[in-house]
């Protein structure tokens, strides 16, 4: 498949469910559980971390066992995470900031990127290797809503996947942006969640997210 192909599929998925859970896994063994979790909350995406050695392993068994989830790798540093990621089976890769090694292995081997950004010279770097879907990240610290209105403002075909302190209570505030794709955080699936196994808990922040989410406008730049 064609980078373009699969980007536009990977971005299809996304911007329907507008929820990108990023998740912190210690221990391979929950991947699945917690996969069918998010499944059951209405959610059918996810982006597990390389911040932990069973990333890789995690990744893994959900695009094995649970293949109706959308799953990608976060965190992804270097030219060989984001090999791992995509031997792996991930069909997507997201990164902190921008890494033009990372980027550059996507787009070679036709794995959709969506690095991350904050400034306007960020995403020109972006925008000079062709891609328009990017991580806006930290979005709450930077400056939120009001700052990424700001900096969208001068690049109309770029939308923004905003992670980074984002929560229910400011979560309908950025989707109700026209250049706002996606929200991404770990509020649905904190780490410590996942660790003591809470999927119930986790099932049903998932399901109120996906229920704000249905209801917000915005999107579809
Ligand atoms: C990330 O890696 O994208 C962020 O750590 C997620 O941010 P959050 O924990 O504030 O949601």
């Amino acid at each position: 498949m064609t980078t373009e192909h699969a980007m536009t599929e990977v971005l299809e998925r996304i911007r329907r469910v507008r929820l990108v859970p990023v998740l912190v896994i210690d221990d391979a063994a929950a991947a699945v559980p917690l996969a069918r979790a998010l499944l059951e909350g209405g959610l059918p995406c996810a982006e597990v971390t390389f911040r932990t050695a069973a990333a890789e392993e995690a990744i893994r068994r959900i695009a094995g066992e649970v293949p109706e989830l959308l799953v990608g790798a976060g965190t992804v540093l270097t030219r060989e995470q984001a090999a791992a990621a995509r031997a792996a089976g991930a069909r997507f890769v997201v990164s902190p900031g921008f890494g033009p090694a990372v980027v550059d292995h996507c787009l070679e081997h036709g794995v959709p990127v969506f690095p991350g950004v904050c400034t306007p010279t960020e995403i020109e770097m972006a925008l000079a290797k062709g891609l328009s879907t990017l991580k806006f990240f930290p979005a709450e610290p930077a400056g939120g809503v009001r700052y990424l209105k700001a900096v969208a403002a001068p690049y109309g075909t770029v939308e923004f996947i905003p992670t980074g302190g984002i929560g229910p209570a400011n979560l309908a505030e950025y989707l109700a942006l026209r250049c706002v794709a996606a929200c991404g955080g770990s509020w649905m699936a904190p780490a410590d969640w996942i660790a003591e196994r809470a999927f119930g808990r986790i099932r049903e922040e998932t399901a109120r997210a996906v229920e704000i989410a249905r209801q917000a406008k915005g999107g579809a730049r």
